[in-house]
């Protein structure tokens, strides 16, 4: 499996009603994604060409276009039709959809457009397998300020914010950057976080402050499965810093524990059984649970 994640030129996509190869997509400048970031975006998994979790990702996808008040260009079973397609489209067998709707083209105005189609797009790339050898280290992340709007909940395509935290990582050779905003953990760039101290599993409230990523009602079902305590509660700073493990999750990392926080060790610095577990259950549910 190839760890590019960069779709190829003739990779197929679809933009608006047709299946044409990257290289041919275009979409207008005044397209207001372009413009303004107006849009919202899924990135769904899919595991041995079936779709993980499609029912949570288009039902979120549907979310985030009423949370901005651009119209559903279809129902759940058209978009799963269209992401099937896609699928069958391309190459590997783990793959990873990305879908793009933006409130469509016209003239700059901040206000939104009369009568305007949205912009609908989706590709395909190769599933991101992290290497073995980093699940098995686990991985370094820093922390940062949270300075990202206050609507996290909704999957924006607006997402400088989050690119500049992961910049950050990317300049300290870390893989994520964790987010605190007034003390408290939020999420990290593009992924929950997560952390366990005595036993228990501890994820941040559910709020408009941070993305409720699929992996999160997930984890959820997961930690009932294996015996693991969860609780949804404020998350101050100070316990990440004495945690006895960190996890991040997301459609592209899955379960991955975070073994080095602003270049200190994670307790003894080594995976812990927490992450294992859940990894564990992960991997055997998205075989079972695609579909
Ligand atoms: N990001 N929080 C943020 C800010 C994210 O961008 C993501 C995912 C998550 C985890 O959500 P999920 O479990 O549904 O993937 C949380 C995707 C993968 C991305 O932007 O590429």
């Amino acid at each position: 499996m190839s760890r590019n994640m960069t779709p190829t030129d003739q990779s197929e996509c679809y933009l608006n009603g047709t299946f044409q190869a990257l290289a041919q997509c275009q979409v207008s400048v005044l397209d207001r994604g372009f413009i303004f970031g107006d849009g919202v975006y899924e990135v769904i998994p899919v595991y041995g060409r079936r779709v993980f979790r499609a029912d949570e990702h288009l039902a979120r996808l549907a979310r985030s276009l009423g949370a901005v008040g651009i119209k559903n260009p279809g129902q759940a079973s058209d978009w799963l039709a269209l992401v099937r397609e896609l699928i069958a489209r391309n190459e590997p067998d783990d793959q990873c959809v990305y879908i793009q709707v933006t409130r469509g083209v016209a003239r700059r105005d901040h206000a939104f457009p009369q009568g305007v189609e949205p912009t609908v797009f989706m590709m395909s790339f190769p599933f991101p397998h992290i290497p073995e050898q980093k699940r098995a280290e686990g991985v370094a992340c820093i922390t940062a300020p949270d300075l990202r709007w206050r609507n996290g909940h909704i999957k924006s395509i607006s997402l400088l914010g989050n690119v500049l935290a992961r910049q950050l990582s990317a300049e300290n050779d870390a893989t994520e950057t964790i987010l605190i905003r007034d003390g408290l953990l939020t999420e990290a760039s593009a992924s929950n976080v997560w952390v366990v101290r005595n036993g228990r599993l501890a994820a941040p409230l559910r709020d408009h402050d941070k993305l409720e990523g699929i992996r999160v009602g997930l984890l959820q079902e997961l930690c009932g499965v294996v015996g693991i305590t969860l609780e949804f509660r404020p998350i101050a700073e100070w316990e990440l810093r004495c945690a006895d493990e960190i996890l991040l999750t997301s459609a592209t990392k899955e379960v991955l524990p975070v073994t080095t926080l602003d270049g200190q060790a994670v307790s003894q610095g080594e995976p812990g059984p927490v992450a294992a577990a859940l990894y564990k259950a992960y991997q055997e549910v998205k075989i079972r649970q695609s579909r």
